[in-house]
């Protein structure tokens, strides 16, 4: 890791936005003037109502989009000023599970997932073992071999979590990981996201699903038009704790 613009140092905000607004032309406004600090290792919700711009937020911090207006910092570098090479190394400390979910239909499950290890240059042997690891763990082993078009939504929406933990990201974006999923395997779901960000990962998960965000002690924040409302502050225990592993 010899070219990157990231400092030295672990920044202890790992998401600032100032002032932040994405206008879609010509007449939508999807965000409007969005100020947002997320400490390292927090584990955040964002909830809202459809069309809210919840995930324009996570495209926008994923350096998918450009903001109209406003300065974005992930890691301490300004997203909206890198390109090339540097931008492509800022895009590997980030793991986003899309709304929907963009696989590769033709290609085998392992193959999704292992794909996105093999451009961030992970050894064969490592790239095999991870690969059988989470399919295991997200209840996929018997998928293993099986095209990505092939599967139900709540399947592919579970190949789609396993790409984006696959790299062990210190950023973790996920839209929407359980809404097509039965009970219990939400829960496997919401269990494999919190081993994550005990292990440091600072989690940023937008939902419509109360199950997983009611009664929690994580930071809940709602767009509602556009613009970020507080519903709960949260009182996250875990925060932080990426700053010291
Ligand atoms: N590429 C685009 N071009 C034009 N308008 C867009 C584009 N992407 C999003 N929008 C608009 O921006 C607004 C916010 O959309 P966004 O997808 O962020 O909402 P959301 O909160 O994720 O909704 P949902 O809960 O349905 O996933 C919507 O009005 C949407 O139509
Ligand atoms: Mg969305």
């Amino acid at each position: 890791m010899t070219e990157t613009t990231a400092p030295a140092t672990l920044p202890m905000t790992m998401v600032e936005m100032i002032k932040v607004a994405k206008d879609y032309p010509p007449k939508v406004t999807a965000l409007s003037d969005i100020s947002l600090s997320i400490p390292r290792g927090e584990f955040l919700f964002l909830i809202g109502m459809s069309g809210a711009g919840k995930t324009t937020l996570l495209k926008l911090i994923a350096a998918m989009e450009q903001p109209t207006r406003g300065l974005i910092e992930v890691a301490g570098c300004d997203i909206t000023k890198l390109k090339g090479r540097s931008l492509a190394l800022q895009r590997r400390r980030i793991g986003m599970a899309y709304q929907d979910f963009k696989l590769l239909t033709e290609q085998t499950v392992a193959y999704n997932i292992a794909i996105a290890m093999e451009v961030a240059y992970r050894k064969p042997q490592e790239i095999h073992t991870t690969v059988r690891d989470l399919l295991e763990q997200l209840q996929l082993a018997d998928k293993h071999d099986t095209p990505a078009g092939e599967l139900s939504r709540g399947e592919q929406q579970r190949v789609t979590l396993a790409r984006a933990v696959a790299n062990d990201p210190e950023l973790l974006l996920i839209d929407e990981p359980t809404g097509n999923l039965d009970t219990t395997t939400t829960v496997r779901v919401m269990e494999l996201l919190r081993r994550r960000h005990t292990a440091g990962a600072t989690l940023i998960i937008a939902t419509h699903d109360p199950a997983i965000y009611q009664g929690s002690p994580h930071r809940t924040l709602e767009l509602h038009r556009g613009r970020l409302h507080t519903l709960n502050p949260g009182t996250d225990p875990q925060i932080g704790k990426g700053e010291q592993a």
